[in-house]
């Protein structure tokens, strides 16, 4: 067996005894996410929300409430998880645990109040004015549902796979839209542990083995995007629709 094979089991193991563990623990997130991507993540997925969020007639109806709304707040969520576990967050005035707290009180908000209520702390975690406490860890498989994770990560890859038809055009990769990618790889770190959707135990393994695989990979693709390096990543594009296929073969019912 080689090492990373044996890491691998090991993992899937100490995941299958102790339960969901925190994502440092399974990929450090200083080596996916450069702090200035995450700070254009939160920018552009706040904008997306006060425009669901701009009165309440746009908050109650139903594919922005139930769907919209805490998918956004979602990737907020794991932005400002990410942050909180950054080994380089003294380079953001982004308070990430507030972010996250806040951007968690918008998933679950039953009225229009207090989703905006959670906004406006979002915007103040921001910009580094945090009110109160800082909630405790929280794992990575309680930031947001796998559902909505999957809405977006479809969404994210058509927005590469312009990219991905520009490049092959003779178009210079733009590492100002490499943002995507990252965010796409912490959706991956999200997939590594939320494992809810394996029916039988024994088959943890495989999923956690085929999400890593998968998370890498998108790792690999935001690197490509800001060293510009077309070759890599149009080498690696069509890699990652195979790992989306692969998976829901086998694990979506
Ligand atoms: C490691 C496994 C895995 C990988 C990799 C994966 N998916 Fe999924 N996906 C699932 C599972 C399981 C479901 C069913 C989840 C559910 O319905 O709650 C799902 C559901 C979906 C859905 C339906 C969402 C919904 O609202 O029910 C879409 C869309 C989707 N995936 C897109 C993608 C795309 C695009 C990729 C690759 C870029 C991808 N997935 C990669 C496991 C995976």
């Amino acid at each position: 067996m080689t090492r990373w094979k044996a890491g691998l089991l090991a993992a899937g193991l100490s995941l299958a005894i102790l339960g969901p563990v925190i994502g440092a623990a399974i990929v450090p997130v200083g080596t996916v996410a450069p702090i200035g991507d995450l700070e254009k993540e939160a920018a552009f997925q706040l904008k997306t929300l006060e425009g669901l969020l701009k009165d309440s007639a746009s908050f109650e109806e139903m594919t922005h409430r139930k769907k919209l709304i805490p998918r956004a707040a979602g990737v907020l969520a794991v932005v400002g998880q990410t942050l909180a576990e950054h080994p380089q967050k003294s380079k953001t005035k982004i308070l990430g645990t507030f972010l996250r707290d806040a951007a968690r009180k918008v998933v679950t908000a039953k009225s229009y109040e207090d989703a905006t209520a959670g906004l406006k702390e979002m915007k103040e975690a921001v910009e580094g004015r945090g009110k109160g406490e800082a909630g405790p860890d929280l794992p990575w498989n309680k930031l947001m549902s796998l559902h909505r994770l999957m809405e977006e990560v479809e969404e994210r890859q058509g927005e590469l796979r312009k990219t991905f038809v520009a490049v092959g055009k003779g178009q210079e990769l733009k590492p100002s839209e490499a943002y995507h990618a990252t965010t796409l790889a912490l959706l991956g770190i999200v997939t590594i542990v939320d494992n809810h959707e394996v029916k039988k135990k024994e088959e943890i393994p495989e999923w956690e083995s085929m999400a890593k695989e998968f998370q890498g990979q998108l790792t690999s693709l935001s690197k490509a995007m800001h060293d510009k390096d077309s070759k890599a990543f149009t080498t690696l594009f069509p890699k990652i629709g195979e790992s989306c296929a692969s998976c829901h073969d086998k694990f979506r019912h």
